[in-house]
């Protein structure tokens, strides 16, 4: 089996997206066959900084690494070292459907939110995303639910290119924790945990010195009871039961009676620091990897060589199926 999962080198990356999905990502290499990279084509689709994007790679790739994603047993690459990725999203767009981009809720949103130019890369951000995927013929994508309609349409997408020029590409299945896949801003529970859209007392920062992962999390809003359990009126105390078992590696339940009765102090207290305890090993692993650049920049060489042998071999099928090109025997 193989696993397939793209990762935004924009925004610090949060207590939220660690649960959500790198903890999966991790998992995956143990799993199958585990192709990670980081997607710095998809960062050119809002407005960036040129000379903070190598660096925006870097610091997310650290990251990914000190959580333990392992390059011996995985692929790990940079999305932009393989330009197959960029020559199958203009093959895919035949196969696209333009109504279907439209409804995206997360361009709709984005291009809302956005002052300056709306591109046609973020209009077209979902053939990449799918172009990314469907290259490595990968069976299973791990993202969070945020991305599930995305998978919904690379879905799409391979289907219509196998209806349309016979059996060529897998159309591949999403994988969505259940548990943990929504960690809420502590400071707003209605809202996801976000270091673009969220609060920064209510976002718990992956490098957040220990005190201030302590201090964010003792804050949080809670309500006006007392009892520590899941229940819609309480999506505080939910986030938090939810963050608890995820980081203990138990059941939501079992935390609910744990705490049964104890307050919400001792809870919170609790929380802090059992999070803390589980971030700390990544902390100072990130500060040794992010330290050495030249080595940062084999490890994703290495990796885009493996990821290019497979991409490639993919097109060549792709422009067979599709009557582009000269006709050329696999080798
Ligand atoms: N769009 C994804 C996100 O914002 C990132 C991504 C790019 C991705 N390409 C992908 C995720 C391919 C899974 C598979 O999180």
């Amino acid at each position: 089996m193989r696993i397939f999962s793209g990762i935004q080198p924009t925004g610090r990356k949060h207590l939220g997206n660690y649960i959500g999905a790198i903890t999966q990502y991790v998992a995956g290499q143990d799993r199958g066959e585990a192709i990670y990279c980081v997607v710095d084509l998809h960062a050119l689709t809002v407005p960036y900084q040129p000379e903070a994007l190598r660096d925006a790679v870097y610091d997310t790739q650290a990251t990914l690494l000190a959580a333990g994603l392992d390059p011996e047993r995985c692929i790990f690459f940079r999305q932009s070292d393989v330009p197959e990725h960029s020559e199958l999203t203009w093959l895919l767009m035949a196969v696209t459907s333009y109504g279907e981009l439209t409804r995206m809720t997360q361009f709709k949103d984005k291009a809302g939110a956005q002052r300056e130019l709306v591109t046609a890369g973020l209009f077209t951000y979902p053939v990449l995303m799918a172009a990314d995927v469907l290259a490595y013929r990968a069976h299973e994508v791990p993202v969070g639910e945020d991305q599930r309609q995305h998978v919904e349409l690379m879905r799409d997408v391979a289907e219509r290119f196998n209806a349309r020029f016979g059996e060529t590409l897998v159309v591949p299945e999403p994988r969505i924790p259940a548990v943990g896949a929504r960690i809420m801003d502590l400071g707003a529970p209605e809202n996801k945990m976000s270091t673009t859209g969220g609060t920064a007392q209510g976002t718990v920062l992956l490098l957040d010195e220990p005190a201030t992962v302590a201090k964010k999390i003792r804050s949080a809003v809670t309500d006006a009871g007392t009892e520590v359990r899941r229940a819609p009126d309480k999506p505080g105390i939910s986030n938090l039961v939810d963050i608890l078992a995820v980081v203990r590696g138990v059941a939501p339940e079992t935390v609910e009676q744990e705490f049964d009765g104890s307050g919400y102090g001792a809870f919170k207290q609790a929380v802090a620091d059992a999070v803390v305890d589980y971030l700390a090993p990544v902390r100072e692993r990130y500060r040794t990897l992010r330290g050495d650049e030249a080595e940062l920049e084999r490890i994703l060489e290495a990796g885009a060589d493996k990821a290019r042998a497979i991409a490639a071999a993919t097109i060549v099928d792709v422009r067979a199926a599709m009557g582009v090109g000269a006709v050329r025997s696999r080798g």
